[in-house]
This record gives structure tokens, C-alpha cells and sequence, in this order.
């Protein structure tokens, strides 16, 4: 050995022990840093599994109900609802987002039943799941997702949340000044505790087809989203976005999807100091299961180490479809 520290320094020596490697742990998982994604369908006493997504189902408002008993049995703090919106009740403009009586709403208003405010409800803000074209805002007449006029009708749908008993407002659209409008009408119409996580840098990434399966939206989407969600090439800009956002009243931001975006996650938190969450995505759920299923990996293992990465690159916590199954896996 050249090396001179050797053999006084042996980092392996801290490593010998299963109490010394508890000692030494760096980073903590629990199941209070899980958000829990659930897709809601119409209905009473429905489970329809989703093909794309082993092992996710969507639940009608009674089972979301239950989902989020289960979900504060298992010490998750908060869930994130996504629609599966009626075919019929989709529109060019998205209109059912506005309808105090959607879905969303009943789902929000079941779960306040159910487990009053023992758990936190996330709402996501964008209209994918209620247009007849898969777009997240308005079209014009050459396609064009429009800004301006798009964040209008955020706002009413943020504000049909609130309204609702949403908790936490999160905006996953990524149009511009969404944040700031959205935050000046939840103050005046009353809604000064909701919070805001703004899903500041939203990447235009191939990890989210399973989800636009169980939103119903895969089908329609014509072209892609690539005018309006970021470039994967891009880190500057996405510092670019999380400091607007929380110039415009973010309580919290998301980088979404999350492992093949750590490094965003990493240097958000070291340049805003802020709380800062990734979203496991679809795609991302569906290659841990099919690297499981062939035999490729262990799965508890992938899911408890892929979740700790996230702690350790400086997330409060992770939106994972894997949140149920993590918080028993942690609870062993
Ligand atoms: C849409 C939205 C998407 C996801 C969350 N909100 C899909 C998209 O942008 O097309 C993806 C989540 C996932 O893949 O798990 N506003």
C-alpha cells in the first residue's frame, strides 16, 4: 500500500457491524417522507386494475376513502389524487375541472369523511385529465397550448379544489405565472392556508405513459407536450423555474420524474434551501415491477433503496406508487 493514511484510516472499519452501519446512517426513510399517488374512477365498490401499472388500481371515491385510512394506518402523511374523468365529461376546454362536482371534489369530500385531517390531500392542477386532446391547458387553433388563457382556468380549477377541502395545491402544467395567479386568488377568496407545490421543473419525459393509461388521456394525446414541459437536456433552466416559482408563493417544489433527474433534486436543494419533492413516476414504477417480475432484481429491495436515493439527494419526501407497499416494507 502506498497510500499514507493506511492503515490508520480503514472506512471499512465503521462498515463491520449491523449497530455500527446504524450508527454511521446518514440519511433516514420513513414512511412520513411517502406521498401516495391514487387514480379515481366513477363508480361504488370499483377496483379496475391498471395493465401498464402492476399492482395499481384505480378506486372509486369509497375506495379512495379506505385508500386513505390505509395510508394513515401506515403513518403516510399525505395523498395525490388523479381523475379518470367520465369520456363524456371531456372537452376541448377542460371544463369539468370547474365542476364543484367532479370527481376530484367528491374524492376530497369522501377522504374529509373518512379521516377528517388526520391525512393531507394534494390536488393536481392541470387539465390532461379532462380534455378531449390529452393537452394540460387550452389549444389554439394550430395546436399551440396558450398560456395566458390557460392559467385562467387554473386558477378556477385550483380554486374548486380549495373549495372542495384540498390541502395542498400542486400545479404539474408548467405554464408560466400559473403559481402567482394561483396563489393571489386562493388568498382572496379565503384559501390563505392551502399550500402550493408547484411541480417547478416538470421534465417532457417517455417515464410518464403508464400514467396517461390511468388517466385515461393516453389515447388522445395528439403529439406531445415538449412547448411547455421542459427539455431533459436542460439544469439551468430548471433553476430558472424553481426560483420564479417560489418568487410567486411556492410553498414547496417538485422535480419530477425523479431518478433519472436526482441531479436537479441535488442542486435544487443546495442553491434555494426550500423543501424540495420528486415524483417517482409511471414508467419509472413500472421498471422496478418489470425488473422484478423477470427475475432481474429483488423488489423490496430495489423500492427501499430507489427511495432512500431520493432522501439522500435532498428530498422531504417522494410521490412513489410504491407508497403502501414501502410503509410495510419500513414497519417490519
Ligand atoms: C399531467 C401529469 C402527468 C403526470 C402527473 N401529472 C403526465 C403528463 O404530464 O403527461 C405523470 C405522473 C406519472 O407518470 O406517474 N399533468
Amino acid at each position: 500500500m502506498t497510500t499514507a493514511s493506511y492503515p490508520a484510516l480503514r472506512l471499512r472499519r465503521t462498515r463491520s457491524t449491523g449497530w455500527s452501519r446504524a450508527l454511521h446512517r446518514e440519511t433516514s426513510l420513513s414512511p412520513a417522507n411517502l406521498i401516495w399517488p391514487l387514480f379515481v374512477t366513477e363508480g361504488r365498490g370499483a377496483e379496475e386494475p391498471i395493465g401498464s401499472l402492476p399492482g395499481v388500481s384505480r378506486w372509486s371515491v369509497d375506495g379512495i376513502a379506505a385508500r386513505a385510512r390505509e395510508a394513515v394506518a401506515l403513518g403516510i402523511p399525505c395523498i395525490a389524487l388523479f381523475p379518470n374523468t367520465q369520456p363524456e365529461r371531456r372537452s376541448e376546454t377542460g371544463k369539468e375541472a370547474l365542476n364543484s362536482d367532479n370527481l376530484m371534489c367528491r374524492a376530497i369530500r369522501e377522504i374529509r369523511d373518512a379521516c377528517g385531517s388526520d391525512i393531507g390531500v394534494l390536488t393536481d392542477v392541470a387539465l390532461d385529465p379532462y380534455t378531449t386532446h390529452g393537452q394540460d391547458g387550452l389549444v389554439d387553433d394550430g395546436g399551440y397550448v396558450t398560456n395566458d388563457d390557460t392559467v385562467e382556468v387554473l386558477v378556477g380549477q385550483a380554486l374548486n379544489q380549495a373549495a372542495a377541502g384540498a390541502d395542498i395545491i400542486a400545479p404539474s402544467d408548467m405554464m408560466d405565472g400559473r403559481i402567482g395567479a394561483i396563489r393571489a386568488a386562493l388568498e382572496r377568496e379565503g384559501h390563505g392556508n392551502v399550500q402550493i407545490m408547484s411541480y417547478a421543473a416538470k421534465y417532457a419525459s417517455a417515464f410518464y405513459g403508464p400514467f396517461r393509461d390511468a388517466v385515461g388521456s393516453a389515447g388522445l394525446l395528439k403529439g406531445d407536450k415538449k412547448t411547455y414541459q421542459m427539455d431533459p437536456a436542460n439544469a439551468e433552466e430548471a433553476l430558472r423555474e424553481v426560483a420564479l416559482d417560489l418568487a410567486e408563493g411556492a410553498d414547496s417544489v417538485m422535480v419530477k420524474p425523479g431518478l433519472p433527474y436526482l441531479d436537479i433534486v441535488a442542486r435544487v436543494k443546495a442553491r434555494f434551501e426550500v423543501p424540495v419533492f420528486a415524483y417517482q413516476v409511471s414508467g419509472e414504477y413500472a421498471m422496478i415491477e418489470a425488473a422484478a417480475a423477470a427475475g432481474a432484481g429483488d423488489r423490496d429491495a430495489l423500492v427501499l433503496e430507489t427511495l432512500l436515493a431520493f432522501r439522500r439527494a435532498g428530498c422531504s419526501g417522494v410521490l412513489t406508487y410504491h407508497a403502501a407497499h414501502a410503509a410495510r416494507l419500513m414497519a417490519q
